[in-house]
């Protein structure tokens, strides 16, 4: 295994402040009962948490804003941001020459020209890919404002490192949720890399006191586990396609204090919110784009909505108008032309 060193910070462009890149961690909220779910029991992860009111729950861009905008392209990001998201999800996988990129599917097939697998491609390769044109521009969707989608590199294959350098030179604080995915051929070094990048922006390893605007989700257990243990305060998330029986109670494996459940688990066990909350976990949700499922979250109090449609799940929180100005986007654009 390539033993990694750790590196100094990047010498080039701007870097923001510590005070930028970190905030507070929130006090541990007093142990409570959990409201509308009496006689839950507060377990042994922590405190209870309250219910978070609608204005409160962070929107998540899933994979940038990516019903309109081809999924982890710069421009899905950029877009996102525009669009006033809180935060920026994305996979990520190692390639043959060890960088980590912006990709969901093992093979580049879906989501490029090309053919073949991510791990068996050297970044160069990947950049010779156009990642942009397979995706037909949105027909009936709402009308959204982005940034210019034309110029060049706006659809290129995305590295973790330039979306890092998107986020800590953005003039707000934006939430990153970064999703190793496994299995892959390289293992435990998947999340060797990712600390070792993240590190580099000194969002690895927040001093006590502070938390990292960054925190790393998986499916793999094993790999919240080894990110805890390269990096013990960063923020992980256990995410979760069904809920094993054994964590049924809102417990999480030890260690984890984050749960990803899919909204399709909500929609059949809504109390499962309660549940988290009551034994001190926090309840992220994917992938939430419908109406009713954003107001099934609003409903239980859920801790994050990571959305392809940030746009319309800010508008549905009551939190629309909440863009960026557009002095910061000179290049904006209309992307659904049919409307005024
Ligand atoms: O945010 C979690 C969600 O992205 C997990 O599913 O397949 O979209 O990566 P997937
Ligand atoms: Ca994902």
């Amino acid at each position: 295994m390539q033993s990694l060193r750790r590196p100094e910070p990047r010498p080039t462009g701007p870097r923001p402040s510590a005070s930028r890149r970190s905030e507070p961690a929130p006090a541990a909220p007093a142990a409570q009962e959990v409201p509308g779910h009496a006689g839950l029991r507060t377990g042994a992860s922590g405190p209870a948490l309250p219910r978070r009111a609608a204005a409160d729950i962070p929107v998540i861009a899933h994979r940038g804003a990516s019903e309109d905008v081809p999924e982890h392209t710069l421009a899905a990001y950029e877009a996102a941001l525009f669009q006033g998201a809180d935060g920026l999800e994305c996979d990520v996988r190692l390639t043959a020459d060890m960088h980590l990129v912006c990709v969901h599917d093992r093979r580049v097939n879906r989501t490029s020209n090309g053919r073949g697998v991510v791990s068996t491609l050297e970044l160069a390769q990947l950049r010779q890919l156009d990642f942009g044109s397979w995706k037909q521009p949105p027909g009936d969707s709402e009308y959204v404002e982005v940034p210019d989608l034309r110029r060049e590199g706006a659809h290129r294959v995305l590295t973790l490192e330039r979306l890092l350098e998107l986020v800590v030179d953005h003039p707000r604080r934006v939430e990153m949720a970064i999703e190793t995915k496994h299995p892959t051929r390289y293992a435990g070094l998947v999340e060797e890399h990712l600390v070792a990048l993240l590190d580099r922006f000194g969002l690895a390893h927040p001093r006590l006191g502070e938390r990292s605007p960054v925190r790393v989700m998986s499916f793999s257990a094993m790999s919240v586990r080894r990110i805890r243990r390269l990096a013990p305060s960063l923020e992980t998330v256990l995410l979760l396609d069904r809920v094993p029986l054994r964590f049924r109670d809102g417990s999480l494996p030890r260690g984890a204090r984050i749960a990803g459940p899919g909204i399709h688990i909500l929609r059949t066990h809504p109390e499962y919110v309660a549940r988290a909350h009551s034994m001190g976990n926090r309840v992220h949700v994917w992938t939430v784009d419908q109406a009713s499922d954003i107001d099934l979250c609003v409903e239980l109090g859920v801790d994050a909505i990571i959305s392809n449609r940030p746009q319309a799940v800010l508008a549905r929180l009551g939190r629309g108008g909440s863009r960026v100005s557009a002095e910061a986007h000179p290049g904006v654009i209309g992307l659904n032309p049919d409307k005024p």
